[in-house]
């Protein structure tokens, strides 16, 4: 049976996006995978009175399991009410790839999905994206497209190279599906290795303000907006793992970038790294230690300081909402 989201306590991202816009700072969107990782999202989140994007993406829900999902974003929730949290929380589709995904997803509870087609041609894009948009807004569920080509993986597709979203493509885009955020390619891409040793590394804040001017006032999403601490790749090679050349995005040009349009980062990389850093050390210090509540444990809280660190430093949506405790 056909889940609704409201039932399950979560919010759709209109509001969400209104606020931030507004007040300049953005949502930080969390990929999560297992219970751990979304205790951490949720702990920081509350504690900070942050606004949060529960992301999930079709390998998590493969790995996770459809029938684990509504029930774990209602824990999610309930957690936050059970601090005297008042934070918005959304459970959204990333990387939607057909609207097959979508379709499944909405029955499951999700209130946000983002439909990439990106890899399609300008016109495909449209019609695929308009699709799924009529689909979702019969059930109030917002829709994130995607414009333009991120270099990098993401789930079994691959690019060489970044093809920017040209800007003067943007306001047909939106007008010809009718989506409630746009992504934007301007050289962030997903995983640990963002730039080549000796590249500078800098995203194209300049496409971004084009874009802007195209669009005010309209909600961007950054993808692939890790940055890649170097503490967590440190630890991960002092402790037996072999990460080469890794490079993320400054915080500082994600910092300029959140108080702009941008209403929503997506972080995946860094929650993984800060995870496998803590199970690495935890194992290289504690051999004998086999009791995975004593090795997770020290590895949530590294997320979660991390979650806590960039929703004051980066995303500048600290205390947007009531804090719980
Ligand atoms: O955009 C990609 C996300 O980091 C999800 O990665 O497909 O390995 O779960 P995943
Ligand atoms: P990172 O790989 O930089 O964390 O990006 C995640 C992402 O964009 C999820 O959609
Ligand atoms: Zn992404």
């Amino acid at each position: 049976m056909a889940i609704n989201y409201k039932d399950l306590g979560l919010s759709n991202t209109k509001e969400m996006f209104a606020k931030a816009n507004k007040k300049g700072y953005s949502v930080p969107a969390f990929n999560f995978n297992n219970m751990e990782q979304l205790q951490g999202i949720m702990e920081a989140c509350v504690e900070m009175g942050s606004p949060v994007i529960l992301q999930v993406s079709t390998g998590a829900l493969k790995y996770i399991g459809d029938s684990y999902i509504p029930n774990i974003a209602k824990a999610a929730v309930d957690y936050a009410r059970s601090k005297g949290s008042d934070i918005p929380v959304a459970l959204h589709l990333d990387h939607g790839p057909d609207i097959a995904a979508v379709k499944k997803c909405i029955d499951l509870g999700f209130s946000s999905v983002m439909i990439d087609g990106s890899h399609y041609d300008f016109a495909e894009n449209i019609k695929v994206s308009k699709e799924v948009v009529e689909y979702a807004h019969k059930f109030n569920v917002s829709v994130e497209g995607e414009l333009g080509v991120l270099a990098g993986v993401e789930d079994d597709v691959s690019a060489e190279h970044h093809t920017y979203t040209e800007p003067q493509e943007v306001v047909e885009f939106l007008k010809g599906t009718g989506i409630d955020s746009l992504a934007i390619a301007i050289g962030t891409s997903h995983g640990a290795h963002k730039f080549k040793p000796g590249e500078d590394p800098k995203i194209r804040i300049d496409i971004l303000k084009e874009i802007e001017k195209e669009i005010p006032g309209f909600p961007i999403v950054l993808h692939g907006s890790s940055s890649v601490p170097p503490k967590f790749i440190h630890m991960i090679n002092e402790f037996g793992g072999k990460i080469a050349d890794a490079i993320g995005i400054s915080d500082e040009q994600l910092r300029e970038a959140s108080k702009s349009a941008v209403s929503k980062i997506n972080v995946d990389t860094d929650g993984r790294l800060a995870f496998t850093a803590g199970i690495r050390e935890m194992f290289a210090k504690k051999p004998g230690e086999f009791d995975p509540r004593k090795y997770l444990a020290p590895a949530k809280q590294y997320m979660k300081d991390l979650y806590k660190e960039k929703i004051e430093h980066v995303f500048g949506s600290i205390d947007a909402y009531k804090r719980g405790n």
